[in-house]
């Protein structure tokens, strides 16, 4: 894997250093509400694993799986691939993805969570590309702001490789554009 990545974007100190920053953040504002925390496959699976042994509070993990078809086109639309049983009306619940790119898979997962009465919704999202934006969505956490390469590793993938890379780091072009 190490030989396809360009540059290293984050070191695992690095993401070690936010997710705890991030984890009191959270933990000074959910510690009393009893959150669901909703975590996106397949992307979210180590940042949740790291974030929520940072949360000295009691909460509930669930997990949603959505697709979408016709990435880096105008279609770029969402399905729901698998969903979770557990009622959320009345629930304080904070959705935690791995990145925020065009934004079309959070509008569409706060437009569904919404549709079930749930006391708030937030978003915590470990990486942020603003300038991918196709809709307006904000997400209330933000690890870091990250410049358009293609990033892979601590759960990001290409082509389902690359997600146990241990940091971020810039894939090479020629693995993508062959
Ligand atoms: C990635 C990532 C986010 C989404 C962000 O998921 O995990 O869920 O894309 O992109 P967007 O803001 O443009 O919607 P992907 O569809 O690659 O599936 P994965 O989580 O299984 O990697």
């Amino acid at each position: 894997m190490e030989q396809d990545i360009a540059t290293t974007l984050l070191t695992q100190e690095q993401i070690q250093s936010r997710v705890r920053e991030l984890g009191a953040q959270i933990t000074r504002d959910y510690r009393d509400k009893d959150p669901i925390i909703v975590g996106i496959l397949r992307g979210c699976f180590i940042f949740m694993a790291d974030l929520v042994r940072e949360l000295p509070f009691p909460c509930t993990l669930e997990f949603l799986a959505v697709s979408s078809y016709g990435q880096g086109t105008t279609s770029g639309e969402v399905c729901l691939t698998r969903d979770f049983p557990m009622p959320i009306e009345g629930r304080h619940i904070l959705i935690l993805e791995d990145i925020l790119d065009s934004g079309r898979t959070l509008d569409y997962v706060v437009r569904l969570l919404r549709q079930r009465n749930p006391a708030s919704v937030e978003i915590c999202a470990f990486l942020d590309k603003p300038e991918r934006r196709k809709v307006d969505i904000q997400a209330r956490y933000i690890g870091y702001q990250v410049p358009d390469a293609f990033v892979v590793g601590y759960g990001l993938d290409y082509a389902d490789k690359y997600r146990n890379l241990p940091y971020i780091g810039i894939l090479k072009p020629e693995i993508y554009n062959t």
